[in-house]
Protein backbone atom coordinates (compact mmCIF):
# COMPACT_ATOMS: atom_id res chain seq x y z
CA UNK A 1 0.00 0.00 0.00
CA UNK A 2 0.96 3.97 -0.95
CA UNK A 3 2.75 5.28 2.11
CA UNK A 4 1.85 9.02 1.37
CA UNK A 5 3.17 12.01 3.18
CA UNK A 6 0.16 13.14 4.93
CA UNK A 7 -3.58 12.14 4.58
CA UNK A 8 -6.59 12.80 6.13
CA UNK A 9 -8.77 9.96 8.73
CA UNK A 10 -12.33 10.37 8.66
CA UNK A 11 -13.83 9.51 11.92
CA UNK A 12 -17.17 6.84 12.03
CA UNK A 13 -19.09 10.02 14.01
CA UNK A 14 -18.58 12.16 10.76
CA UNK A 15 -21.15 10.61 8.63
CA UNK A 16 -24.16 11.26 11.11
CA UNK A 17 -23.15 14.75 11.44
CA UNK A 18 -22.69 15.17 7.46
CA UNK A 19 -26.17 13.57 6.63
CA UNK A 20 -27.26 15.49 10.04
CA UNK A 21 -26.00 18.88 8.40
CA UNK A 22 -27.74 18.23 4.65
CA UNK A 23 -31.31 17.81 6.75
CA UNK A 24 -31.07 21.17 7.43
CA UNK A 25 -32.81 24.40 5.92
CA UNK A 26 -30.15 25.92 5.28
CA UNK A 27 -26.32 24.06 4.14
CA UNK A 28 -24.59 27.01 3.75
CA UNK A 29 -24.00 30.39 6.17
CA UNK A 30 -26.25 27.63 8.79
CA UNK A 31 -25.85 26.62 12.08
CA UNK A 32 -22.78 23.92 11.73
CA UNK A 33 -20.90 27.13 10.55
CA UNK A 34 -22.02 28.75 13.49
CA UNK A 35 -21.22 26.15 15.67
CA UNK A 36 -17.55 25.03 14.23
CA UNK A 37 -16.53 28.91 14.51
CA UNK A 38 -17.70 28.86 18.14
CA UNK A 39 -15.71 25.07 18.50
CA UNK A 40 -12.66 26.75 16.71
CA UNK A 41 -13.36 30.18 19.01
CA UNK A 42 -13.62 27.98 22.26
CA UNK A 43 -10.55 25.45 21.55
CA UNK A 44 -8.00 28.42 21.16
CA UNK A 45 -9.25 30.58 24.08
CA UNK A 46 -9.99 33.14 21.43
CA UNK A 47 -12.72 36.22 21.08
CA UNK A 48 -13.38 35.69 16.91
CA UNK A 49 -13.09 32.92 14.87
CA UNK A 50 -14.32 32.66 11.06
CA UNK A 51 -14.32 29.76 8.78
CA UNK A 52 -13.44 30.60 5.27
CA UNK A 53 -13.24 28.76 1.71
CA UNK A 54 -9.45 27.67 2.34
CA UNK A 55 -6.33 28.73 3.77
CA UNK A 56 -5.32 30.49 0.84
CA UNK A 57 -8.94 32.57 0.99
CA UNK A 58 -8.42 33.13 4.87
CA UNK A 59 -4.74 34.81 4.55
CA UNK A 60 -6.29 37.15 1.61
CA UNK A 61 -8.98 38.38 3.94
CA UNK A 62 -6.47 38.69 6.79
CA UNK A 63 -4.29 40.98 4.34
CA UNK A 64 -7.05 43.49 3.74
CA UNK A 65 -8.78 42.92 6.93
CA UNK A 66 -4.96 45.02 7.89
CA UNK A 67 -5.84 46.98 5.20
CA UNK A 68 -2.47 45.99 3.12
CA UNK A 69 -2.03 48.37 0.33
CA UNK A 70 0.48 49.11 -3.19
CA UNK A 71 3.40 49.71 -1.66
CA UNK A 72 3.28 48.13 2.06
CA UNK A 73 6.14 46.52 3.34
CA UNK A 74 5.41 42.98 3.76
CA UNK A 75 7.69 40.47 5.19
CA UNK A 76 7.14 36.54 4.94
CA UNK A 77 9.55 33.75 5.81
CA UNK A 78 11.38 32.50 1.91
CA UNK A 79 10.66 28.99 2.99
CA UNK A 80 7.05 28.77 2.61
CA UNK A 81 3.87 27.69 1.01
CA UNK A 82 3.30 29.84 -2.12
CA UNK A 83 -0.26 31.34 -0.68
CA UNK A 84 1.05 34.35 0.91
CA UNK A 85 3.13 35.98 -1.78
CA UNK A 86 0.92 35.42 -4.22
CA UNK A 87 -2.13 37.13 -2.36
CA UNK A 88 0.33 40.26 -1.20
CA UNK A 89 1.80 40.04 -5.22
CA UNK A 90 -2.53 40.57 -5.94
CA UNK A 91 -2.03 43.20 -3.42
CA UNK A 92 0.89 45.08 -4.99
CA UNK A 93 2.53 44.91 -1.40
CA UNK A 94 6.19 45.14 -1.54
CA UNK A 95 7.16 41.99 -0.63
CA UNK A 96 10.68 40.93 1.07
CA UNK A 97 11.97 37.39 1.57
CA UNK A 98 13.18 37.25 5.21
CA UNK A 99 15.69 34.07 5.63
CA UNK A 100 15.06 31.39 8.30
CA UNK A 101 16.65 29.22 10.96
CA UNK A 102 17.59 25.65 10.65
CA UNK A 103 14.33 24.13 11.49
CA UNK A 104 12.81 26.53 8.23
CA UNK A 105 11.32 29.09 10.67
CA UNK A 106 11.31 32.71 10.44
CA UNK A 107 13.71 33.59 13.32
CA UNK A 108 14.24 37.07 15.29
CA UNK A 109 17.72 37.05 14.05
CA UNK A 110 16.28 36.81 10.03
CA UNK A 111 13.63 39.04 10.53
CA UNK A 112 16.00 42.04 11.90
CA UNK A 113 18.81 41.04 9.31
CA UNK A 114 15.84 41.36 6.32
CA UNK A 115 14.94 44.69 7.81
CA UNK A 116 18.35 45.94 8.35
CA UNK A 117 19.48 44.84 4.68
CA UNK A 118 16.43 45.84 2.81
CA UNK A 119 16.22 49.42 4.95
CA UNK A 120 12.95 49.18 6.19
CA UNK A 121 12.14 51.92 8.32
CA UNK A 122 8.48 51.45 8.14
CA UNK A 123 6.66 47.63 8.47
CA UNK A 124 3.18 46.92 7.70
CA UNK A 125 2.91 43.32 8.54
CA UNK A 126 5.02 40.30 9.17
CA UNK A 127 3.64 36.71 8.10
CA UNK A 128 5.23 34.41 10.21
CA UNK A 129 4.60 30.76 9.21
CA UNK A 130 4.48 27.63 11.89
CA UNK A 131 6.01 25.37 9.58
CA UNK A 132 5.62 21.49 10.37
CA UNK A 133 3.52 22.93 13.69
CA UNK A 134 6.18 24.30 15.71
CA UNK A 135 5.78 27.53 17.06
CA UNK A 136 9.16 29.52 18.28
CA UNK A 137 10.64 33.08 19.04
CA UNK A 138 6.79 33.97 20.44
CA UNK A 139 8.54 36.44 23.34
CA UNK A 140 11.18 38.02 20.67
CA UNK A 141 8.69 38.48 18.06
CA UNK A 142 6.68 40.37 20.04
CA UNK A 143 9.30 42.55 21.04
CA UNK A 144 10.17 43.44 17.36
CA UNK A 145 6.44 43.85 16.32
CA UNK A 146 6.15 46.39 19.30
CA UNK A 147 10.07 48.13 18.29
CA UNK A 148 8.91 48.06 14.53
CA UNK A 149 4.66 48.68 15.25
CA UNK A 150 3.61 45.53 12.19
CA UNK A 151 0.65 43.55 12.55
CA UNK A 152 2.33 40.32 13.17
CA UNK A 153 0.22 37.55 11.25
CA UNK A 154 0.67 33.90 11.85
CA UNK A 155 -0.09 31.77 9.05
CA UNK A 156 -0.87 28.59 11.44
CA UNK A 157 -1.92 26.40 8.52
CA UNK A 158 0.16 23.84 9.88
CA UNK A 159 -0.57 23.99 13.41
CA UNK A 160 -4.44 23.65 14.12
CA UNK A 161 -3.88 22.00 17.55
CA UNK A 162 -0.11 22.84 18.22
CA UNK A 163 0.60 25.09 21.48
CA UNK A 164 3.14 27.37 22.79
CA UNK A 165 4.63 29.33 25.78
CA UNK A 166 4.55 32.26 26.89
CA UNK A 167 5.61 33.66 30.34
CA UNK A 168 5.20 30.24 31.96
CA UNK A 169 1.36 30.26 30.38
CA UNK A 170 0.54 27.80 27.75
CA UNK A 171 -1.48 28.72 24.80
CA UNK A 172 -2.95 27.47 21.34
CA UNK A 173 -2.06 28.50 18.30
CA UNK A 174 -4.84 30.15 17.36
CA UNK A 175 -5.35 32.55 20.50
CA UNK A 176 -4.17 35.80 19.40
CA UNK A 177 -2.81 37.33 22.51
CA UNK A 178 0.81 37.97 21.16
CA UNK A 179 -0.16 38.61 17.73
CA UNK A 180 -2.88 40.11 15.35
CA UNK A 181 -4.33 37.13 13.50
CA UNK A 182 -4.11 33.38 13.11
CA UNK A 183 -4.96 31.81 9.72
CA UNK A 184 -5.68 28.13 9.17
CA UNK A 185 -6.13 25.42 6.12
CA UNK A 186 -8.04 22.42 6.80
CA UNK A 187 -7.02 21.05 3.55
CA UNK A 188 -7.12 16.94 4.00
CA UNK A 189 -3.47 16.86 4.93
CA UNK A 190 -3.96 19.20 7.96
CA UNK A 191 -4.70 18.67 11.10
CA UNK A 192 -8.20 18.53 11.00
CA UNK A 193 -9.98 18.82 7.73
CA UNK A 194 -13.37 20.23 5.95
CA UNK A 195 -12.41 18.50 2.46
CA UNK A 196 -11.01 22.41 1.22
CA UNK A 197 -11.77 25.06 3.79
CA UNK A 198 -9.53 27.64 6.90
CA UNK A 199 -9.99 29.82 9.46
CA UNK A 200 -9.37 33.07 10.93
CA UNK A 201 -9.12 33.89 14.48
CA UNK A 202 -8.70 37.24 16.06
CA UNK A 203 -9.44 39.47 19.31
CA UNK A 204 -9.78 42.79 16.95
CA UNK A 205 -13.41 43.74 16.79
CA UNK A 206 -12.91 45.53 13.74
CA UNK A 207 -10.53 43.20 11.78
CA UNK A 208 -13.62 40.61 12.54
CA UNK A 209 -15.98 42.72 11.45
CA UNK A 210 -14.30 43.63 7.94
CA UNK A 211 -13.48 39.79 7.35
CA UNK A 212 -17.34 39.29 7.78
CA UNK A 213 -18.13 41.56 5.72
CA UNK A 214 -15.68 40.90 2.99
CA UNK A 215 -16.11 36.57 3.26
CA UNK A 216 -19.32 37.17 1.25
CA UNK A 217 -19.75 40.05 -0.95
CA UNK A 218 -19.09 42.59 1.47
CA UNK A 219 -22.56 42.74 2.15
CA UNK A 220 -23.68 44.04 5.66
CA UNK A 221 -27.51 43.00 5.94
CA UNK A 222 -30.13 45.12 8.03
CA UNK A 223 -30.36 43.08 11.14
CA UNK A 224 -34.43 44.15 11.57
CA UNK A 225 -35.29 44.02 7.71
CA UNK A 226 -33.83 41.36 6.32
CA UNK A 227 -34.24 41.45 2.50
CA UNK A 228 -31.90 45.23 3.40
CA UNK A 229 -28.21 45.47 3.07
CA UNK A 230 -25.51 47.80 2.35
CA UNK A 231 -21.93 47.03 0.75
CA UNK A 232 -19.21 49.46 1.70
CA UNK A 233 -16.30 47.77 0.79
CA UNK A 234 -16.25 45.29 -1.94
CA UNK A 235 -15.96 41.19 -0.81
CA UNK A 236 -15.49 37.79 -2.34
CA UNK A 237 -17.81 34.53 -1.99
CA UNK A 238 -15.21 33.03 0.66
CA UNK A 239 -17.36 31.27 2.60
CA UNK A 240 -17.39 27.37 3.60
CA UNK A 241 -20.56 25.52 3.75
CA UNK A 242 -22.37 23.83 6.20
CA UNK A 243 -21.46 20.25 4.95
CA UNK A 244 -17.64 21.35 5.51
CA UNK A 245 -18.28 22.54 8.33
CA UNK A 246 -19.77 18.71 9.73
CA UNK A 247 -16.71 17.47 9.03
CA UNK A 248 -14.94 20.06 10.32
CA UNK A 249 -16.84 19.48 13.95
CA UNK A 250 -15.89 15.99 13.91
CA UNK A 251 -12.90 16.29 13.47
CA UNK A 252 -12.15 18.81 16.02
CA UNK A 253 -13.97 16.42 18.38
CA UNK A 254 -11.42 13.95 17.57
CA UNK A 255 -8.63 16.51 17.73
CA UNK A 256 -7.40 15.20 21.44
CA UNK A 257 -7.13 11.68 19.16
CA UNK A 258 -5.20 12.79 16.38
CA UNK A 259 -2.84 14.93 18.38
CA UNK A 260 -1.96 11.76 20.54
CA UNK A 261 -1.32 9.55 17.48
CA UNK A 262 0.48 12.28 15.35
CA UNK A 263 2.96 12.59 18.78
CA UNK A 264 3.36 8.83 19.18
CA UNK A 265 4.66 8.31 15.41
CA UNK A 266 6.84 11.58 16.37
CA UNK A 267 8.21 9.60 19.23
CA UNK A 268 8.87 6.82 17.12
CA UNK A 269 10.72 8.11 14.51
CA UNK A 270 12.77 9.93 17.49
CA UNK A 271 13.46 6.62 19.43
CA UNK A 272 14.44 4.73 15.60
CA UNK A 273 15.91 7.50 13.91
CA UNK A 274 17.82 9.16 17.02
CA UNK A 275 20.98 6.53 16.31
CA UNK A 276 22.00 7.87 12.97
CA UNK A 277 22.54 11.38 13.87
CA UNK A 278 26.05 11.14 12.02
CA UNK A 279 24.05 11.16 8.88
CA UNK A 280 20.78 13.12 9.94
CA UNK A 281 19.35 16.45 12.08
CA UNK A 282 16.07 15.36 13.63
CA UNK A 283 13.43 18.15 14.49
CA UNK A 284 13.51 20.03 18.27
CA UNK A 285 12.48 16.92 20.52
CA UNK A 286 11.59 19.70 23.09
CA UNK A 287 8.54 20.26 20.93
CA UNK A 288 7.02 16.95 21.16
CA UNK A 289 4.29 17.71 23.65
CA UNK A 290 3.65 21.54 21.56
CA UNK A 291 3.92 20.88 17.91
CA UNK A 292 0.86 19.82 16.17
CA UNK A 293 3.37 17.51 14.31
CA UNK A 294 1.85 18.47 10.80
CA UNK A 295 5.11 17.64 9.38
CA UNK A 296 8.37 15.71 10.32
CA UNK A 297 10.75 17.07 8.51
CA UNK A 298 14.30 15.24 8.47
CA UNK A 299 17.75 17.03 7.02
CA UNK A 300 20.28 14.96 5.19
CA UNK A 301 23.58 16.11 7.10
CA UNK A 302 26.26 17.42 4.20
CA UNK A 303 28.56 14.28 4.77
CA UNK A 304 25.19 12.44 1.90
CA UNK A 305 24.76 15.09 0.49
CA UNK A 306 27.27 14.66 -2.71
CA UNK A 307 25.48 16.30 -5.39
CA UNK A 308 22.72 18.74 -6.46
CA UNK A 309 21.30 15.89 -7.95
CA UNK A 310 20.96 14.09 -4.03
CA UNK A 311 17.31 14.63 -3.09
CA UNK A 312 15.94 13.60 -6.29
CA UNK A 313 17.68 10.68 -5.81
CA UNK A 314 16.73 10.33 -2.45
CA UNK A 315 13.26 10.62 -4.07
CA UNK A 316 13.72 7.79 -6.23
CA UNK A 317 14.51 5.36 -3.24
CA UNK A 318 10.97 6.06 -2.07
CA UNK A 319 8.67 6.00 -4.89
CA UNK A 320 10.60 2.56 -5.38
CA UNK A 321 9.20 1.93 -2.22
CA UNK A 322 5.89 3.18 -2.68
CA UNK A 323 6.58 5.81 -0.05
CA UNK A 324 5.70 9.37 -1.23
CA UNK A 325 7.78 12.16 0.85
CA UNK A 326 7.22 15.54 0.25
CA UNK A 327 9.58 18.64 0.10
CA UNK A 328 8.30 22.13 2.31
CA UNK A 329 9.13 23.83 0.64
CA UNK A 330 10.74 25.00 -2.22
CA UNK A 331 12.02 28.93 -1.57
CA UNK A 332 9.85 31.54 -3.01
CA UNK A 333 12.53 33.15 -5.03
CA UNK A 334 13.07 29.89 -6.74
CA UNK A 335 9.99 30.16 -8.86
CA UNK A 336 9.39 32.35 -12.16
CA UNK A 337 6.55 33.73 -10.80
CA UNK A 338 8.89 35.14 -8.01
CA UNK A 339 9.11 39.20 -8.81
CA UNK A 340 11.69 40.03 -6.26
CA UNK A 341 15.54 39.56 -6.45
CA UNK A 342 17.02 36.17 -6.59
CA UNK A 343 19.47 36.25 -4.47
CA UNK A 344 20.17 33.21 -2.47
CA UNK A 345 19.82 33.52 1.51
CA UNK A 346 21.98 30.84 3.16
CA UNK A 347 19.79 29.21 5.99
CA UNK A 348 16.88 29.10 2.95
CA UNK A 349 19.17 26.96 0.69
CA UNK A 350 20.56 25.26 3.19
CA UNK A 351 17.56 23.94 4.48
CA UNK A 352 16.05 22.80 0.85
CA UNK A 353 18.76 21.14 0.18
CA UNK A 354 18.89 18.76 3.21
CA UNK A 355 15.64 18.61 4.60
CA UNK A 356 12.57 16.05 4.03
CA UNK A 357 8.96 15.88 4.92
CA UNK A 358 8.82 12.04 5.70
CA UNK A 359 4.74 10.37 6.57
CA UNK A 360 3.29 11.64 9.35
CA UNK A 361 -0.79 10.72 9.63
CA UNK A 362 -3.17 9.46 11.84
CA UNK A 363 -3.68 6.45 10.48
CA UNK A 364 0.20 5.26 10.27
CA UNK A 365 1.06 2.25 11.55
CA UNK A 366 4.48 2.03 13.52
CA UNK A 367 4.92 -0.54 10.22
CA UNK A 368 4.61 1.79 7.63
CA UNK A 369 6.86 3.99 9.58
CA UNK A 370 9.80 0.84 9.73
CA UNK A 371 9.18 0.67 5.90
CA UNK A 372 9.80 4.97 5.77
CA UNK A 373 13.10 4.09 8.34
CA UNK A 374 14.53 1.40 5.91
CA UNK A 375 14.26 4.01 3.10
CA UNK A 376 16.46 6.57 5.40
CA UNK A 377 18.91 3.40 5.96
CA UNK A 378 18.87 2.97 2.41
CA UNK A 379 19.44 6.32 1.61
CA UNK A 380 22.58 6.53 4.25
CA UNK A 381 23.89 2.96 3.16
CA UNK A 382 23.57 4.50 -0.84
CA UNK A 383 25.51 8.25 0.00
CA UNK A 384 27.67 7.70 3.47
C1 LIG B 1 1.71 27.28 5.25
C2 LIG B 1 0.50 27.28 4.38
N1 LIG B 1 -0.11 28.44 4.09
C3 LIG B 1 -1.21 28.48 3.33
C4 LIG B 1 -1.75 27.34 2.80
C5 LIG B 1 -2.95 27.45 1.90
O1 LIG B 1 -4.02 26.70 2.37
P1 LIG B 1 -5.13 26.15 1.33
O2 LIG B 1 -4.49 25.05 0.55
O3 LIG B 1 -6.20 25.64 2.26
O4 LIG B 1 -5.57 27.29 0.52
C6 LIG B 1 -1.16 26.11 3.06
C7 LIG B 1 -1.72 24.87 2.50
O5 LIG B 1 -1.12 24.06 1.88
C8 LIG B 1 0.00 26.07 3.87
O6 LIG B 1 0.62 24.92 4.14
Amino acid sequence: MRIPYNKQYIFGDTFKIISQSLKSDLITTGKYVKKFEQKIANFNKVKYALVTSSGTSALHLAFESINIKKGDNVIIPAINFIASYSMLKKMNANIFLADVDNDGHLSPITLVNCIKHNNLKKIKAVINMHMSGHIKYTDDLLKLKKKFNFFLINDSCHSFGSKYIYKKQVFNSGNCSHFDIATYSFHPVKSITTGEGGAITTNNKKIYKNIIAKRSHGIIRDKKRYWNYKINELGYNYRLSDLNCALGISQLNNLKKIMAKRKKIAKYYFKKLEKFSEFIDLPDKNLINFSSWHLFVIKFKSNLIKDKYFKDKVFNIFIANKIFPQYHYIPIYNFKAFAGTKKKLRGTENFYKSALSIPIYYAMKYKDCDKVIKCIKLVIKKFK
